[in-house]
């Protein structure tokens, strides 16, 4: 045992890795003692607050876009060798390397310094009963300046050592961050918000109690311990270190038999702690329903039966913490009495000196309080690795659509989108998209219409590359987009989703997003120019008006502007609109329409719309249906092929003048075919508006 814990301990020190389940030795230790375990940031809660310490539910909803992530990790082997790695400072950081290392040596000087402390009341002691007394006296003084010169050693050790534990955790939790930034957006919005921000804030506190345990408990416990372990032996022999053996390893099985327990029963804590603030989320979110549904009893009651069910975890787990306090004491007092009758016996027998037997009483004392902080640190350290195992499993997932290495930047010259043949799935059975052929040229407009589902937001995703085609390829200026770097195709091309949902910062700043080092006067000209000046001018704060959570300060139109503009500032070659004015009121619709078509003229446009209306202008339509492209042609030239599905759609949408398209029929049968390729889109508007004329229907 003390082989595998110096061998722990030597891997830990140099910083070799070493897994959960060879920390969990550690309460095996025979002895140790640190008042480290009294420092506030190095003690572990003995508290029975259970709803303190969270499990997380079961891992987070899998899908096929992150088809590399590993399984589940099982916390007993999640990699300290990661973690330790963020302790060393990378990169030239000299200073910083320094203050790892003098901590270290700081670290040894004190535990080399703690276990000969209780010897020097020994020679107190033992000095007692012998002239001169100022012997006593001196040994006295001596005991006493030590414990306070190993507190100054402890308390440089904490001086030098926060800083690094913390810049370990800041940039443990900023490449997280960044991490989870880049991963699939399709993965992304599958996961609950709530939850996610829950596994990084969990992940936080693990990191954060792992290294404070690795640095401040586990590393001076078990070296303590390994001193302490063999100044025994080499002082007083066989039967000591027989009796303070037994005495450890029963009091570390009950510690580890009961903390088990304990730790089964946290889980069931945290995951009623989910479900009620899944319910408390929920509910709210939902408050309107709930009212008009007149349902609040009915909330409440389930929010009181998730309570109920809290209460009788939170007592329960106040039992076991009594359980295992009153287990601990009785097992180490009692081993502490029988190791004092050795002490006795020694005495009388004189082989051992007053003395002895003091410095042993005190070397055991000294013990207690670490050996008691080893059992909740074995259930911190169990708690810390289950709380960071989502976290850890965010990080092993890896991202579908990357840039391949030395990507080439994408500088678009003309701006045609080209589609070859491409399918696509969501999932593995799929079927989303199915040979999918176009080409959306530079510079004009190319409308996607079809039923909803048919796969006309895929379409704009894959020229996005959220997605990449399952076979295919997607070009712009014929060169494949996955051959180039992502960032610079992104900011060749801007989308405006359906619903803009905005940062709860100021209208400047959620204009400004589309290009943040934009000049501020180019963003104003843009605001003024897609009409938000007005917006603003009637707002207490102007453009510094914050516009709330998701941007609900703002009504639907003002915040499909703010998304206009954030394109606008972008400069994108191309501008891809999901159904941009599906969410507005038919009068917004026109403004916002007018709008986009102002701002984007010239531009290669694909624009996704339900209302075929707002496509008339287009230069080209496509018309999906089950994710296959069925139909493709000028709106008049569609609306004129027999039994296409877009005349179908037409006749849908302008339901109580299906008499109208009979009329365009006759009226594109008196137009030969060539005529029709070349006809221009004024002539089609020319033929409908002359139903308009009549006034028999609008669009
Ligand atoms: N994130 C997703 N995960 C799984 N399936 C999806 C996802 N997004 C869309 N789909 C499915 O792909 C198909 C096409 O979706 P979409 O392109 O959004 O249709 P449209 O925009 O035409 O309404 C639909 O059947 C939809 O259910
Ligand atoms: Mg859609």
């Amino acid at each position: 045992m003390l082989r595998s814990t110096s061998c722990m301990l030597v891997c830990v020190i140099c910083g070799w890795g070493v897994h959960a389940h060879a920390l969990q030795r550690l309460p095996h230790v025979r002895f140790a003692h640190s008042s480290s375990a009294m420092h506030p940031s190095a003690t572990a809660p003995c508290s029975g607050n259970a709803a303190q310490n969270h499990v997380p539910r079961t891992s987070l909803k899998h899908t096929r876009c992150c088809e590399a992530s590993l399984p589940a990790l099982d916390t007993h082997r999640v990699d300290i060798r990661f973690i330790l790695g963020y302790l060393w400072p990378h990169g030239g950081k000299a200073l910083a390397r320094l203050r790892v290392l003098a901590s270290l040596v700081l670290l040894i000087a004190a535990k080399l310094y703690v276990v000969r402390v209780p010897f020097l009341f020994k020679h107190a002691i033992d000095s007692l009963g012998r002239a001169p007394l100022r012997n006593a006296a001196g040994w006295l003084f001596a005991y006493g300046f030590s414990r306070s010169v190993y507190t100054l050693l402890q308390e440089g050790r904490y001086l030098l050592f926060t800083p690094v534990g913390q810049s370990a955790l800041r940039r443990f939790m900023r490449d997280s961050f960044a991490h989870v930034q880049s991963l699939d957006s399709m993965w992304l919005s599958s996961q609950s918000t709530g939850e996610l921000s829950r596994v990084f804030a969990r992940g936080m506190r693990g990191m954060n109690a792992l290294l404070r345990l690795l640095l401040f408990n586990v590393l001076p416990t078990a070296l303590e311990a390994v001193l302490a372990i063999m100044m025994l032996g080499t002082r007083y022999g066989s039967g000591f270190l027989l009796t303070s053996l037994i005495t450890v390893l029963s009091f570390v099985t009950w510690t580890l038999f009961i903390v088990q327990r304990r730790v089964q029963l946290l889980a069931r804590v945290n995951e009623n702690d989910n479900a009620i603030f899944i319910k408390f989320f929920n509910s709210l979110l939902n408050n309107e329903a709930v009212r008009i549904n007149v349902n609040e009893r009915y909330e409440v009651g389930q929010y009181d039966g998730l309570l109920s069910r809290a209460e009788g975890l939170a007592i329960n787990d106040v039992q076991t913490v009594s359980v295992l306090n009153a287990g601990q004491a009785l097992i180490y007092w009692t081993g502490l009495g029988v190791i004092m009758s050795l002490c006795a016996r020694g005495v009388v027998r004189g082989a051992l000196t007053l003395g002895d037997a003091v410095a042993i009483n005190g070397l055991l004392l000294q013990l207690h309080s670490p050996l008691t902080a080893l059992g909740y640190t074995y259930q911190e350290i169990r708690q810390a690795l289950t709380d960071m195992r989502q976290l850890l499993e965010l990080l092993r997932r890896r991202p579908r659509v990357v840039s391949v290495p030395r990507a080439a930047e994408l500088h678009v010259r003309r701006g045609d989108i080209e589609f070859e043949d491409v399918s696509f799935g969501y999932t593995t059975a799929g079927g989303n998209l199915r040979n999918v052929s176009f080409t959306a040229p530079a510079g004009l407009k190319t409308a996607i219409v079809g039923s909803s589902g048919s796969g006309k937001s895929t379409v704009l995703k894959m020229i996005l590359r959220l997605h990449d085609p399952d076979s295919g390829r997607v070009l712009i200026d014929g060169e494949d987009i996955r051959l180039v770097s992502l960032n610079s195709l992104r900011r060749e091309v801007a989308l405006i989703p359906q619903d803009t949902i905005l940062f709860d910062d100021s209208i400047m700043h959620n204009i400004r997003y589309g290009n943040l080092s934009a000049p501020e006067a180019f963003a104003l000209e843009v605001a003024e120019r897609v009409g938000l000046n007005v917006t603003a001018h009637s707002l207490p704060d102007g453009y510094n008006t914050r516009v709330g959570e998701r941007g609900m300060g703002l009504s639907g139109g003002e915040r499909q502007r703010v998304a206009i503009a954030r394109a606008l500032l972008a400069q994108p070659s191309l501008v891809l609109c999901d159904e941009p004015t599906s969410a507005l009121d038919s009068l917004t619709e026109t403004t916002v329409q007018q709008v986009l078509d102002d701002s984007f003229r010239g531009r290669t446009s694909v624009v996704v719309a339900h209302k075929l209306r707002s496509v008339l202008d287009a230069d080209q339509i496509l018309v999906m249906r089950d994710g296959q492209l069925v139909e493709q042609g000028s709106h008049l030239s569609l609306l004129c092929s027999p039994n296409s599905t877009y005349s179908r759609m037409w006749a849908q949408q302008t339901a109580g003048a299906e008499d109208a398209l009979d009329d365009l029929n006759d009226y594109c049968e008196l137009l030969d075919g060539s005529g029709l390729a070349r006809m221009s889109l004024n002539a089609a508007q020319n033929a409908l508006d002359l139903r308009t004329l009549e006034g028999e229907w609008l669009w």
